[in-house]
């Protein structure tokens, strides 16, 4: 009996999946049977610091990570330092304001260490040539130990310092327009201390960059593995589940390939906790998207594609986008065979116009090519470029390829459009411009649309739950009719509207 059953259920789920098979033929496309109702793990692989601050709290001289803009002004000239014509010329001390030039963006080397990187992109060193000791911005794009300076703070007031050169001495302000590295730095560190400069910081990056690069390799790995683990548990699986969320879409980091030596600052052991995600995933049956949030080079230059200086490099060269794709063979070749994986970010947010469409068109068919080698039914996944004015612009390449889903990021934020909106204002664009739009994006011959990130939050000020609750319900609404999905971001964060874990617990949403 046992075996006449299990030959007709053999029989019967070969019959389905011919069937489907046809019916899949005869549409021609992959075609989901559900819809995802993702939540995004951001801030887990990928760290944030503005989704988890305290992350940053043990890092020595953690105002000076990799990234942030500092400007020095000379106690005694009254003015700032500047890489004259922004770089390639020499230094001067003689600017009243402080704007790009005079901006000097920091590579970490240790807590007191740094490189100073200018406006255009080189560090300054001590000149070689002519007496050795003037101040020059360098032309090299690789900055070594001629070009590593110390900052000295002052212990009585952290904002006035002294930079010590690699030759052993501390510049020196002259003349306004001599900045020398000749000082022995042992002046009153009063304001007619030539080698003292008081320090404006422009503020800068927390990215898993900064994170690692500022705890350095000792404490690093011991710092990432406690995030790994306790950021995002198995119970947070079960509360997804029974919440209603059938999908997690997590966001990863290039090295993450490198797994368990990535390069420096990068410290390995992310690839065990998406392991472990997968299990839990299996458990709680959740579906899993990966999502290459940090590519290598930086593909938008912020903190959360893992800028280390704002700089956006990805793309640039055919290397450097074969390396990318290596990211998504790795992946996928890790986890096809998991029946909880369910669809491939080829990468998160690129930005224009460093990020071409030329550049992305080639990494998307090769990026779309290595996923296919191994799951012919692991949906891939493509982001149009941050705030793009074609919204279909790649629905050509997309269009001839199975499976291929087109992600949209909808906030009603980041652009002064919304600064002034109230809360019905809100939730009329989300039915004006979100819908129509998505109306027009949701075709039967194109790819799947996904709203891959979206949050119930706004510029309204003062605004009550139940306004929150409306505008969460519009939201929800509007990107159920995208045709693959939506995904919340993120599940975790200190700011509450961020967090749909706190939504879903305060009641703000329901699923
Ligand atoms: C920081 O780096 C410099 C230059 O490599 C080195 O001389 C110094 O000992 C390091 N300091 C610490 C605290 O590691
Ligand atoms: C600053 O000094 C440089 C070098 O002498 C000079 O070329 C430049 O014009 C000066 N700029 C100002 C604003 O004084």
């Amino acid at each position: 009996m046992a075996t006449a059953h299990s030959t007709r259920r053999h029989t019967l789920l070969c019959f389905c999946i011919f069937l489907s098979s046809i019916l899949s033929l005869s549409h021609g496309r992959l075609t989901p049977n559900f819809k995802i109702r993702a939540v995004n793990l951001g801030g887990w692989l990928v760290a944030e610091g503005w989704i988890k601050p305290s992350l940053f709290d043990g890092i020595p001289n953690k105002d000076f990570l990799d990234g942030t803009g500092l400007q020095f002004k000379a106690v005694t000239a009254g003015k700032y330092l500047c890489a004259e014509t922004g770089g390639g010329s020499i230094i001067v001390a003689n600017r009243t304001v402080a704007s790009s030039w005079e901006t000097f963006k920091l590579w970490r080397i240790n807590e007191t260490n740094y490189q100073l990187r200018v406006f255009n992109k080189q560090f300054v060193g001590v000149d070689s040539g002519g007496n050795g000791i003037d101040m020059v911005a360098i032309v090299a794009d690789t900055p070594g130990r001629s070009e590593t300076f110390e900052i000295v703070r002052n212990s009585n007031d952290l904002n006035r310092v002294r930079i010590k050169a690699p030759n052993g001495f501390f510049l020196q302000v002259k003349t306004e327009n001599l900045v020398t590295a000749d000082s022995k730095g042992d002046g009153s560190w009063g304001n007619d201390d030539q080698s003292v400069f008081i320090i404006t910081n422009t503020g800068g990056l927390h990215g898993e960059f900064q994170l690692t690069n500022g705890y350095g390799p000792v404490n690093a790995p011991q710092v990432m593995t406690e995030h790994w683990n306790t950021f995002i548990v198995e119970d947070d699986f079960n509360f997804i589940s029974s919440n209603g969320i059938n999908a997690v879409r997590i966001p990863v980091g290039w090295w993450i390939a490198s797994d368990r030596t990535p390069p420096q600052p990068y410290v390995g052991g992310s690839l065990q906790a998406l392991d472990n995600a997968f299990i839990w995933a299996q458990k709680y049956r959740i579906n899993v998207i990966i999502d290459l949030h940090a590519a290598p080079g930086s593909q938008n230059g912020y903190e959360h594609s893992s800028s280390r200086d704002g700089s956006q490099e990805w793309g640039l060269s055919d290397q450097n986008i074969q390396e990318t794709v290596n990211v998504i063979d790795f992946l996928t070749s890790r986890y096809a065979n998991n029946p909880r994986l369910y669809a491939v970010e080829l990468i998160n947010e690129p930005l224009s116009p460093g990020a071409t469409l030329e550049s992305l068109n080639k990494y998307y068919r090769a990026g779309y090519n290595a996923v296919r080698k191994y799951s012919s039914t692991v949906y891939v996944i493509m982001s149009n470029r941050i705030a793009t004015s074609d919204p279909k612009e790649f629905f050509s390449l997309a269009s001839g390829l199975d499976g291929s889903v087109i992600d949209i990021h909808y906030y009603n934020l980041y652009s002064s459009n919304f600064d002034k909106m109230s809360v019905q204002q809100n939730i009329n664009f989300i039915y004006n411009n979100r819908l129509p739009e998505l109306n027009q994006l949701t075709t039967s011959n194109g790819p799947l649309t996904f709203i891959g990130e979206w949050v119930a939050e706004w510029n309204v000020e003062g605004a009550t739950k139940e306004d929150y609750q409306k505008f969460a319900n519009a939201q929800l609404d509007v990107y159920g009719k995208a045709s693959f999905g939506w995904a919340y971001w993120t599940l975790k964060n200190v700011n509450n509207h961020w967090s749909l874990e706190w939504m879903i617990n305060d009641h703000y949403i329901k699923l």
